[in-house]
């Protein structure tokens, strides 16, 4: 099984938030579930929970439904083939949606997709969770981001630590979500959750 180490740290603290903003009950929808690891973990915690991983690259779904069957919970859906940048999803409805690490490595259409996708499928209020690196006001928030953003700008010219106020935050209220709140994370990232207005 493939396995992306960052996962063991991260996965804790994005969890107490899950288990804060979801739902009792119902489907969550993730996008880019990459290595499956997430699902795997956090799903067996959150008992009312209907895990649904997706992806846009094709190999890794058979790397999610591998970490889903080794963690032995029902709950967690075959992996589906989604690009967040796509107009058409293969889902449409959901009770709340996960993202982790994606919008800073893939081109802003990504992120311009998540956001109209989001809105497509989630009802008022429901919540959309994004985890990664953000800029605040412009500015890197530690040496560590933005060494990883030249790394990032070395892979690809359209990728990116994004601006949290000045790109995000405007493309989430034109999409049709309100800022609920802000989670420092380990490593300068942060679990930023938006509400369906
Ligand atoms: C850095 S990995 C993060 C994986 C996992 N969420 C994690 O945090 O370990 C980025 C993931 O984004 C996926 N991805 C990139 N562009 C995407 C898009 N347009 N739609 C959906 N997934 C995408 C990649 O295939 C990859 O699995």
């Amino acid at each position: 099984m493939r396995h992306a180490p960052a996962t063991l740290r991260n996965r804790d603290p994005i969890l107490d938030v899950l288990k804060r903003v979801l739902p009792e009950k119902g489907l969550l929808l993730e996008i880019a579930s990459g290595t499956g690891e997430h699902a795997a973990y956090m799903a067996p915690h959150l008992p009312g929970i209907d895990w649904q991983p997706t992806d846009r690259d094709a190999q890794s779904l058979g790397d999610i439904d591998d970490a889903a069957r080794a963690s032995g919970c029902a709950r967690i859906r075959p992996a589906l083939a989604l690009d967040a940048a796509a107009r058409e999803w293969p889902v449409d409805r959901a009770d709340a949606m996960f993202c982790c690490n994606m919008i800073h490595i893939a081109p802003w259409q990504a992120a311009e997709g998540l956001f109209a996708g989001a809105a497509r499928i989630l009802a008022r209020g429901a919540p959309l969770i994004l985890y990664g690196p953000y800029r605040r006001n412009g500015a890197q928030t530690a040496p560590t981001n933005e060494a990883f953003e030249g790394w990032l700008k070395g892979q690809d010219s359209r990728f990116g630590v994004r601006c949290l106020d000045t790109e995000v935050k405007p493309l989430a209220e034109r999409s049709g979500f309100a800022l609920g709140e802000i989670a420092q994370m380990p490593a300068n990232n942060l679990t930023v959750v938006w509400r369906r207005v």
